[in-house]
């Protein structure tokens, strides 16, 4: 893809499953990565292992919610590489996810939470990942949202909630700093089978989705990757405040 060899970005969430599997396309494409994750023992070793194969990628523990550790988060790729071209968001906190009912039940830490990391936490990185872009002259910002964003679900209220906030963030960002070529967009994956999902979910629950998907197969955490890297190219330079659904056609807009 074109404009990723030697830019640099973060993966914010990204040491697991379909943020480990971008910051590895990425270094592939011949970037710089940093990679934050709430578990700074998980974000190192994800690093390490880039590096190990010749990469350039650097861990970092920080928690979305916390404005400095996002700042000092930022702080780490301008220090380390020289400066930043894109930042993909896609923390999302899956405890929280496993209580997220409906809208009589739903217990409001549960939606606080979710909405702390999904979203507030998605807006402190926009906040302070844009100077940085706009020094450079613009630059991506690539959310992670959801299926779940625009189907309507019985249930997963507060999560639907957060990553349509996203679609609304993403195009205020598109429309304030657009002509400053910052470019913002998201992925809106359907299932995909990072190692977490397989371990937790039932066959019949995948079987059920894979019925309503009209690819042949479900998602891998690559195929979500490419998409991330697409939008971070410059190939992606005329795209900008949109939504790409990856889900092999499970949902039609
Ligand atoms: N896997 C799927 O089927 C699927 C489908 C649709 C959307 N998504 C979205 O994709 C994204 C990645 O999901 P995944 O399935 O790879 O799960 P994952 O749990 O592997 O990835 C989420 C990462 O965010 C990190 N994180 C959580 N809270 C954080 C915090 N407070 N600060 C910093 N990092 C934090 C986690 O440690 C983890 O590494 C999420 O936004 C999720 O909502 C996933």
């Amino acid at each position: 893809m074109r404009g990723l060899k030697d830019r640099v970005f973060i993966v914010a969430g990204g040491a697991s499953g379909i943020g480990a599997a971008t910051a590895a396309r990425l270094t592939e494409e011949g970037a710089a990565v940093v990679i934050g994750d709430l578990s700074a023992e998980h974000a190192r070793q994800a690093a390490a292992r880039l590096a190990a194969g010749g990469a350039r990628a650097l861990g970092v523990g920080f928690d979305i919610v916390v404005e400095d550790s996002v700042r000092a988060l930022i702080a780490a790729a301008v220090e380390h590489f020289g400066g930043l071209d894109g930042i993909h968001v896609n923390a999302a906190d899956i405890d929280a996810l496993q209580h997220d009912t409906d809208a009589e039940t739903v217990p409001l830490e549960v939606f606080d939470r979710t909405l702390a990391v999904n979203l507030r936490g998605h807006l402190l990185c926009t906040r302070h990942a844009l100077p940085e872009l706009l020094r450079r002259g613009g630059g991506s910002l690539v959310y992670t949202s959801s299926g779940s964003a625009f189907m309507g679900e019985p249930q997963r209220l507060a999560y639907g909630i957060s990553k349509s906030g996203l679609h609304g963030l993403l195009r205020h960002v598109a429309s304030r700093w657009g002509k400053q070529g910052v470019r913002a967009n998201a992925v809106a994956p359907g299932l995909v089978m990072t190692d977490a999902v397989r371990r937790s979910m039932d066959g019949d629950a995948c079987a059920a989705v894979l019925g309503i998907t009209r690819s042949p197969r479900l998602g891998e955490p690559r195929d979500i990757a490419a998409a991330v890297a697409f939008l971070m190219s410059d190939d992606g330079e005329w795209i900008n405040g949109q939504v790409l659904s990856v889900d092999g056609g499970a949902t039609m807009r």
